[in-house]
């Protein structure tokens, strides 16, 4: 099938791009001697998960029970639950991933750790460390003290420490970094001190990536986004424009005078602003000069007054999206393409997996 056979809107995937971001930081992590645990939230696609594990990962990652159940079908040796698992029905859910593969847990307190040993489940524990996002985590010195208290919980074996560095988008900020580096030193050297040095120490996001392996200590990676990249990957300048591999074709249904309208809006689009500031939900690719700066449910508002071309009803638009992982969770299906072509398509498993 043709690409311009599909309909609108419909979220393609350049097949080399995506192939050349898997290689390089499967042969890095390799290199450097780093186990790659990628994050399919970026995906949420078992074919793809498996793709990552054919290529030396040594596990995945997933936020949710129900999408490490749809991960299954991957075959993952390993499956990290990078979020805590807290309420009946999320546990039984473990329990029946457990019984089916080797499960680790992050989470940051006793009472989520002892639900999980409570209700006699067997799975790892990783004690998640705050180092600067303020979302979840511990304090160093919490850390020492939690991680006291799981090792004595039955069932649950503790395997280390999580951190998520989400607050740094800039890879060139050396003083960010620097900051990062003493503070994944010291909470290594804690354990060490106490005698019970941890095994694995996961860290690592997309923006991150490629400075991982100076950060001593680290022995695990969960990248994500890096499979397809983004425009906010790009505009942090962790990847090049090259690298992009995912791009939203949408059709011109309306153009009026300086305002044109594309046939997809926040039921679309993930509605991320860019990181680095500055407006819109996206590039219009081929004319940067548009502006797609608002939306409505189906329509993507695009000011087309300053843009490099002029636009026409039936005109197909490709957009870089700001962020790609909400946009996949909102498809029913994804595209692979090359040159021309659709040579793929794949149904989003893990769309909407959300418990
Ligand atoms: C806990 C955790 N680990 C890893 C990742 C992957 O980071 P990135 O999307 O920058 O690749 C995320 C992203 O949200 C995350 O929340």
């Amino acid at each position: 099938m043709l690409i311009s056979e599909l309909d609108t809107p419909a979220l393609l995937i350049d097949l080399d791009i995506m192939e050349r971001n898997l290689a390089k930081v499967a042969a890095y992590a390799k290199k450097h001697d780093l186990r790659l645990r990628p994050h399919t939230k970026t995906h949420k696609i078992p074919a793809l998960a498996r793709r990552q594990l054919e290529l030396g990962a040594a596990g995945i990652t997933v936020a949710k029970t129900t999408e490490a159940e749809v991960m299954l079908k991957a075959g993952p040796a390993d499956l990290l639950i990078a979020y805590p698992v807290v309420g009946a029905a999320k546990l039984e859910r473990l329990r029946a991933l457990a019984e089916k593969t080797h499960v680790t847990v992050a989470l940051d307190s006793l009472e989520a750790a002892r639900m999980i040993a409570d209700a006699g489940i067997r799975a790892g524990i990783l004690v998640e460390v705050d180092v600067g996002l303020g979302r979840m985590g511990v304090t160093p010195d919490q850390a020492t003290l939690l991680v006291e208290e799981i090792i004595r919980l039955p069932r649950v074996e503790w395997r280390g420490v999580a951190f998520y560095p989400g607050h740094v988008k800039d890879p060139n900020n050396e003083q960010e970094i620097a900051q990062l580096q003493t503070a994944i030193l010291e909470l290594v050297d804690r354990f060490v001190a106490m005698r019970i040095p941890a095994p694995i120490v996961s860290g690592g996001s997309t923006p991150l990536l490629w400075h991982s392996h100076r950060f001593d200590g680290l022995n695990e990676i969960r990248p994500g986004t890096y499979i397809f990249n983004d425009r906010n990957t790009w505009a942090g300048g962790a990847c090049a424009r090259q690298d992009c591999a995912a791009t939203m074709m949408a059709t011109v249904v309306s153009v009026q005078g300086g305002r044109m309208m594309i046939d997809g809006g926040s039921k679309t689009f993930s509605s991320d602003k860019l990181s680095t500031g500055g407006p819109g939900f996206g590039e219009i690719v081929g004319a940067p000069g548009a502006l797609f700066h608002k939306m409505n449910e189906e329509h993507g508002y695009v000011d087309i007054s300053k843009a490099e071309r002029g636009f026409a009803v039936g005109d197909r638009v490709s957009v870089l999206m700001n962020h790609v992982c909400t946009a996949v969770n909102m498809q029913e299906r994804i595209y692979g393409i090359r040159g021309d072509e659709v040579v793929e398509t794949w149904v989003v498993e893990g769309r909407g997996k959300l418990q």
